[in-house]
């Protein structure tokens, strides 16, 4: 018990010492309620690096099928890929970006290509669901999984003997054994430090058990999103599940819609992977360009 109060503590001054997250991505969370501000307006306060991130992947294959030509300025990557994409390309970037330099986020991969997967999903389940804001569909998604993150990245060691106990007694329970909180409860942690939304912050600690109070249907996109992505539960079963929970899909579609929507969903599911590591292999001569200059 004495050494897991003592780890408890090590991992909230660990949380305590991430770098904080860029004000960028509460402006454009918050931009389901402040929809005058612009894309314009939000390229000006994008930082040197993240807007150097952002053209990287307004020129990588993500956008390869819309985009055939060499994109040098933030306006000039806006309008070619369109405002909601930068919206998608600005959280994630920020959201990599911070964590990218506390440790080679590479050696995670899996992680991080499971965080893209499931903020994908979210947002089409968000969009077919009606759900207001697909933004904060998108980064809850993303950004689900940040305790596991935290534990990969600073606790190696309990990470480890959590690999080997949860084969017993199953993920939560061994993180809870090992190390005095589970991986939804040091994401919460995370959360509350970068000044996260309420609603974030609940979705994040109860993605796995389902105890959500204050916005049940954010709750189940990103669940029934993190079930898909693992290959626990099909497309269709999911959206039944979804039914079944009082989220019924539109009435008007019949299954070749349905299979549309799969479809779409794998397509973005392979572009995820393209996005992941053209923003994690930036050089540094592109980040030593200023895109925000070439504007002015
Ligand atoms: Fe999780
Ligand atoms: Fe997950």
């Amino acid at each position: 018990m004495r050494k897991s109060k003592n780890l408890i503590d090590s991992i909230i001054q660990q949380v305590e010492h991430l770098p904080t997250i860029p004000p960028i991505v509460i402006r454009v969370l918050a931009m389901a309620e402040s929809p005058h501000i612009n894309a314009v307006e939000l390229s000006r306060v994008m930082d040197q690096s993240l807007a150097a991130k952002v053209l990287r992947v307004a020129n990588s294959a993500y956008y390869g099928g819309r985009v055939c030509r060499n994109v040098t300025s933030l306006p000039h990557a806006i309008v070619l890929i369109g405002f909601d994409a930068v919206k998608e390309i600005i959280l994630t970037t920020s959201f990599f970006h911070t964590l990218h330099d506390a440790q080679d986020i590479l050696s995670i991969q899996p992680l991080w290509k499971h965080s893209l997967e499931c903020a994908l999903v979210s947002k089409r389940l968000a969009w077919i669901y009606r759900y207001p804001s697909l933004d904060e569909a998108y980064f809850s998604g993303l950004i689900h999984d940040i305790g596991k993150l935290i534990i990969h990245q600073y606790f190696p060691d309990q990470q480890q003997e959590i690999e080997n106990r949860k084969k017993t007694i199953g993920t939560l329970e061994a993180e809870k054994e090992i190390l005095g909180l589970t991986h939804a409860e040091v994401g919460a942690k995370v959360a509350n430090y970068w000044h996260f939304p309420e609603t974030i912050l609940e979705v994040i600690l109860h993605h796995h058990d389902q105890k959500w109070q204050q916005n049940a249907k954010l709750g189940k996109i990103i669940h029934f999103s993190d079930l898909f992505v693992q290959g626990r539960i099909d497309f269709s079963s999911m959206l039944k599940t979804l039914s079944e929970e009082g989220m019924p899909y539109p009435a008007i579609w019949d299954s070749s819609d349905l299979q549309e929507v799969e479809r779409i969903i794998g397509e973005e599911l392979n572009k995820a992977l393209s996005m992941f590591k053209s923003t994690m292999t930036l050089t540094r001569q592109e980040l030593l360009v200023n895109p925000i200059a070439q504007n002015q």
